[in-house]
């Protein structure tokens, strides 16, 4: 656990400094574990879509789904901050919807901060939450909810001018007050022109080594999914591996008897035993 609540400052804070960890965690067992590991940001993140209810994008999931997942990640008490995901169309249809639904995440779920996808075009709407006291998070690059406008999940920037137009996207999140940028799969020169040019954090996936802080998905990063990630993905363990194994144990003792144990069941002392044998021996 950190040793102290993360807030906003604090990871503003931390431009060009010691780079920040960011998870995602979408309910409470997932928020305690990477809380106790002391990660800096946990981010409720629209990802749930794919990762816990296996949808195919991320255009699937709602805002009252994406409510009930960060308030059981904030049940957690995390010292980690704590980001939800606005999900698609949570922001898209003016700002009055839009700081509605911010205010939603914030008052019913409890999150500390929002993050929402785009550059330029989303800045009024991200000027209305700041103005309502809601930091906001921007993301660039790979943008998982314009799926189809891109044509597919493809890494982005790598002519250059869609690099010169992602760089004027991050610089103006920055400038309109986005306490931290997600840059997300883009080539590694590009993750690091960004981070160079913007003074708020970066925060990298897919997006190279230069970036102020990495985040990744939690299924991914403890290699709890179906065992095909991502190039940019790091798999640090292999729980599904050894779940699957701790089941199959589970199966097999079931199917010999030998689960549960005397020591895994409840015992009375032997007269009352008798007494239940005696009394209740011919109802069996
Ligand atoms: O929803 C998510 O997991 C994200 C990260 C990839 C940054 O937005």
């Amino acid at each position: 656990m950190a040793d102290e609540k993360v807030t906003v400052p604090a990871i503003r804070s931390r431009k060009g400094g010691t780079r920040i960890s960011m998870v995602t965690a979408y309910d409470y067992p997932g928020a305690v574990i990477a809380d106790r590991a002391g990660i800096d940001i946990i981010l409720v993140g629209d990802s749930v879509a794919n990762v816990v209810h296996g949808m195919e994008t991320t255009l699937e999931i709602g805002l009252d789904e994406m409510i009930i997942h960060t308030r059981a990640v904030k049940r957690a008490k995390p010292n980690a901050l704590v980001v939800a995901d606005m999900p698609w169309l949570s922001f898209h249809l003016g700002t009055e919807d839009a700081v509605r639904n911010a205010g939603r995440l914030v008052r019913e779920g409890g999150a500390e901060a929002v993050k929402l996808e785009g550059g330029r075009k989303r800045i009024p709407v991200i000027e209305a939450i700041l103005d309502a006291e809601i930091p906001v998070m921007g993301h660039v690059g790979l943008t998982p909810q314009s799926v189809h406008a891109m044509g597919g999940f493809k890494v982005q920037g790598r002519a250059v001018q869609a690099a010169r137009e992602m760089i004027e996207d991050a610089r103006a999140l920055a400038e309109a007050g986005c306490f931290a940028i997600v840059i997300e799969g883009v080539p590694d020169v590009l993750g690091q022109l960004i981070t160079k040019e913007v003074d708020v954090p970066t925060i990298g996936i897919g997006a190279g080594p230069d970036c102020d802080g990495q985040v990744l998905v939690f299924h991914d990063v403890l290699g709890l999914g179906s065992g095909r990630y991502p190039k940019f993905v790091r798999s640090y363990a292999s729980l599904a591996d050894e779940a699957v194994a701790a089941l199959s144990r589970f199966k097999s003792d079931v199917e010999s008897g030998g689960f549960p144990s005397s020591d895994e069941s409840y015992h009375v002392p032997d007269e009352v035993t008798a007494e239940l044998l005696k009394g209740l021996g011919s109802a069996g």
